[in-house]
C-alpha cells in the first residue's frame, strides 16, 4: 500500500483502513468496500488505531489487551464471522457482506462519545452504549446522502452496529421483532461474532493443554 501518514504524522482514516482492514475488506464488493472506508473516514478518531479492545483484563484475549489491540479484536471478529458463515452454511451473499461491514465498524466509537450526542463524557471508559454511539454517527455522517450500499443495508448495518453487545446492549434486552428475518440474522451473526472474539480462547487453551492426562484418566498425578 502507499504511504499512510503526512509530514505531520497524523493519517487519513479511510487511507488506513483500506491499508490495515486489506484483507477483511478483499471479499467485499466494491460499494461496501467503500461505504466502510468512507464511513472510517467520517468517524474514526485517531486513537482506534493504537488503544487496547479493553481496559480491564475481564474479557479479550491477551493480545488484544496492549497497544493496537482493538484493531486485532475487530479482525478476530472478522475472523470469527467467517467460521459462523460456515458453521449456519445459510448466509450468503449481501448478507455476508453487511455482516463483515457491521463487524469492521462496531466498536469505531468504543472510547469516545460522537459530538452532538447527550449525557456525560466517559473519560475513555468503555460504556455498554458504544454501540448506539457508533450508530448514530453512522447516521450523522451519512445524512441526506443514500450510501451506495441503499437504504436498507445501511439501516441493518446501523442496528447491528448498535445492538452488538447483545443483552449487554443499553436498553436490553434486544427487541428483536422489530427486525425482519434478515436483519435479525445479521444482527445475530455481528453480536456472535463479537462475543467470540472478546472471548479468552487463548486462555482456556492454555489451561487445557497444562492438564496432565493421568489425572484426565483418574490416575495419579
Ligand atoms: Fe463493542
Ligand atoms: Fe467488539
Amino acid at each position: 500500500m502507499g504511504k499512510m501518514e503526512n509530514e505531520q504524522g497524523s493519517c487519513n482514516s479511510h487511507t488506513r483502513c483500506l491499508s490495515v482492514f486489506e484483507d477483511e475488506l478483499s471479499p467485499l464488493d466494491d460499494s461496501y468496500r467503500r461505504f466502510v472506508a468512507e464511513s472510517f473516514e467520517m468517524i474514526c478518531r485517531p486513537w482506534f488505531w493504537y488503544v487496547p479492545a479493553a481496559m480491564g483484563g475481564k474479557n479479550h484475549p491477551w493480545a488484544c489487551r496492549s497497544v493496537g489491540g482493538l484493531v486485532k479484536h475487530t479482525k478476530l471478529a472478522v475472523w470469527w464471522a467467517h467460521r459462523l458463515f460456515q458453521l449456519r452454511g445459510d448466509v450468503l451473499g449481501e448478507q455476508q457482506q453487511e455482516i463483515i461491514a457491521a463487524v469492521l465498524l462496531h466498536d469505531i466509537c468504543k472510547f469516545e462519545k460522537p459530538a452532538g450526542v447527550e449525557g456525560a463524557n466517559t473519560d475513555g471508559r468503555a460504556v455498554n452504549c458504544h454501540g448506539h454511539w457508533a450508530a448514530w454517527a453512522m447516521w450523522e455522517a451519512w445524512a441526506g446522502v443514500i450510501p451506495l450500499i441503499g437504504r436498507k443495508s445501511f439501516g441493518r448495518i446501523s442496528d447491528a452496529v448498535a445492538w452488538h453487545m447483545g443483552q449487554w446492549s443499553e436498553g436490553a434486552p434486544v427487541n428483536c421483532s422489530q427486525w425482519d428475518e434478515f436483519g435479525k440474522v445479521v444482527y445475530e451473526v455481528v453480536s456472535m461474532a463479537d462475543y467470540l472474539a472478546a472471548s479468552k480462547v487463548g486462555e482456556k487453551i492454555k489451561e487445557l493443554a497444562a492438564l496432565n492426562v493421568a489425572q484426565l484418566e483418574g490416575g495419579e498425578a
